[in-house]
């Protein structure tokens, strides 16, 4: 059998799924990855750089493979790329695993991405593009996730508390 993560974390673009991961990796004394990193690294460019280069679709195939191989070798935290739950495969994979889906509101979004040139789906008009995006994914995130933690008005560590309680996972 192939190794699983501990915890997966997905929720959209900026929500704090790098911060809280690597919080939770501490708190549980295990090792964090994230598939963005991944991508970049075996790349050697940026997520930005690929959008741009070879459009969504192309990206989506290399996030598709970044996500699988991570499932079945990491085993300590490891977060998602926001769009990655729109794979249905990916979806399926995702069965059976702890599934902490970070969420925020609109402004909180905005606040926290909307300026922000290195997420290209954001880049013109976030308000709008940020409540597409969550109408298309929000049941998406809802349908795989085995824990919902609200993130906004909390601090990164007070997010890692709410998700350890509701994960009922011993610290190391
Ligand atoms: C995306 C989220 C980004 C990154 C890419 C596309 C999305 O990851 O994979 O820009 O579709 O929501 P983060 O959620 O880690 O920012």
């Amino acid at each position: 059998m192939s190794a699983a993560p501990l915890v997966v974390l997905v929720g959209p673009m900026g929500v704090g799924k790098s911060t809280v991961g690597q919080l939770l990796a501490e708190r549980l004394g295990v090792s964090y990855r994230d598939t963005d990193d991944d991508i970049v690294a075996e790349q050697g460019r940026s997520i930005a750089e690929i959008f741009v280069e070879e459009g969504e679709s192309a990206f989506r195939a290399i996030e598709k493979q970044a996500v699988h191989r991570a499932l079945a070798e990491h085993t300590g935290i490891l977060a998602l790329g926001g769009g990655a739950i729109l794979d249905a495969d990916t979806r399926a994979a995702l069965a059976g695993l702890r599934v902490v889906y970070l969420s925020m509101d609109v402004e909180e979004a905005v606040k926290r991405t909307g300026l922000n040139a290195a997420r290209p789906l954001l880049a013109v008009n976030p308000r709008k593009q940020w409540r597409e995006l969550m109408e298309a994914r929000r049941h998406l995130y809802e349908e795989i996730a085995t824990a919902v933690v609200a993130t906004d008005g909390r601090t990164p560590e007070e997010v890692t508390q709410v998700a350890l309680d509701a994960l009922e996972l011993k610290e190391a």
